[in-house]
């Protein structure tokens, strides 16, 4: 059932509404996870799955599911799921999570107005804390929910102002009934911005998915004596702002040295006191290193670990490290990426393959269904960021290759191709 027509202006008008919360110079929006404003967002989703009259289900760890089994022929099957994020970060886009929650909701709305019959129900799931900009580690919501991080363990994570997981889903009313692990659909397809160059730059409109590259967080404490700016001499020193820097300046290093595809970030550096006349005392650092490969990733982790041991001693102060998130590389469903490009093909759009470099709730549904992913275009690149654009005839082909695909797997024969049954 390709050719599914959708309903662009819908589309944008849903995006302006989220981002209208708490909106951030002009396009851009701030949703922070279980903090109020990611409440008002939910609440609005709500709204919209009532509306559709979806089977609307919240989850222990607040995911957000709405099963749509009216146009299905055998209503009980698994369903296909789509579905992506409402959380930003705190400097976040329009378009990064939100598009993929909210064109999950226009293909149903679009098959149930065609009056269009599928064999298996469409489900669109909107999954707590994917940035893991408060909370670590990222993609928390469809990690719990496909088992790879305890309930509890999640529950009880401290995020970057004290809050906790758990305290705050009951806080803004998101801690459901349904348990977790939930269960597996029969596929997952996630559309989301690309949030890099590549597209644009070729001059494609639709991204087939091929996976995501291995991401590690870690978070680093150096301590060093907090002293007077003025009387302290160089050579007597215990810097903690001074070892921090030179680590960031390391992570250059280390990655030029690893080279290939690797890449790192020192994207949070506090200093305490943080005085223009104080030696700083303590320094809280994080490192994000990321990689498609799995062996060169585990390499730019043993550098990293071997200049801290070396900063540590040459600037006299301690340093204790922490992970925060550690995912290997996915590859997504051989079938669901071709099915994206000839899809895209039979749509008149141009495609390629590429591999995501940003983390997306598709990585956690891989483990446990077939899985794959439609990128479009970000205009510039820019993502993470409120000037975050993606052109509307993209946001057109990127909704419209959605739905066709959707159609198609949920057309599925039972159990279907590929890993489809798997749990
Ligand atoms: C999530 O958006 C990440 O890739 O950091
Ligand atoms: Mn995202
Ligand atoms: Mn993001």
């Amino acid at each position: 059932m390709a050719g599914v027509r959708i309903d662009l202006t819908r589309v944008e008008e849903r995006l302006a509404e989220l981002a209208a919360l708490h909106p951030l110079d002009g396009l851009g929006s701030c949703r922070l996870a279980l903090t109020d404003d990611d409440r008002a967002g939910r609440d609005l989703l709500i709204t919209w799955m009532g509306d559709l009259g979806l089977d609307v289900g919240i989850d222990a760890i607040g995911n957000i599911v709405g099963r749509w089994s009216a146009g299905a022929d055998e209503p009980d099957l698994p369903p296909v799921m789509t579905g992506s994020h409402l959380d930003t970060v705190a400097t976040g886009g329009r378009f990064d999570g939100a598009l993929g929650v909210v064109a999950g909701l226009e293909v149903i709305e679009a098959l149930a107005a065609s009056g269009a019959r599928t064999r298996r129900p469409v489900a669109v799931a909107a999954f707590t804390n994917e940035e893991g900009s408060r909370f670590a580690p990222d993609m928390m919501g469809s990690l719990v929910y496909v088992g790879g991080l305890a309930l509890e363990v999640a529950l009880d994570t401290v995020g970057i102002d004290g809050a906790r997981v758990g305290h705050e889903l009951d806080r803004i009313g998101y801690r459901g009934a349904r348990p977790v692990p939930g269960p597996a659909p029969h596929a997952f397809v996630e559309l989301h911005i690309e949030q890099g160059p590549v597209l644009e730059h070729e001059g494609v409109t639709i991204g087939a998915v091929t996976g995501v590259q291995g991401i590690s967080w870690q978070e680093l404490v150096v301590t060093g004596q907090s002293n007077h700016a003025g009387t302290t001499p160089m050579a007597l020193r215990r810097d903690a702002g001074h070892a921090a820097v030179a680590i960031a300046a390391g992570v250059r290093e280390l990655v030029s040295v690893v080279g290939g595809r690797q890449v790192g970030t020192v994207g949070r550096l506090h200093l305490e006191p943080n005085l223009v006349n104080v030696v700083a005392g303590r320094a809280t650092m994080t490192v994000d290193l990321r990689n498609i490969d799995e062996a060169a990733l585990r390499e730019a982790e043993k550098r990293l670990s071997e200049l801290v041991t070396e900063v540590a001693a040459t600037e006299r102060v301690e340093i204790a490290s922490r992970s925060l998130a550690r995912f290997e590389p996915v590859e997504f469903d051989e079938r669901i990426v071709s099915l994206v490009e000839s899809t895209a093909t039979g749509r008149g759009l141009t495609s390629r393959r590429l591999a995501s470099g940003a983390g997306h709730d598709a990585q956690m549904m891989a483990r446990v269904c077939p899985t794959g992913m439609i990128f479009v275009p970000s205009r510039q690149g820019i993502s993470h960021n409120p000037a975050e654009f993606t052109e509307p005839g993209h946001l057109r082909a990127g909704v419209e290759v959605l739905a066709d695909v959707i159609s198609t797997l949920a057309a599925d024969p039972d159990p279907g191709p590929g890993r489809a049954g798997a749990r």
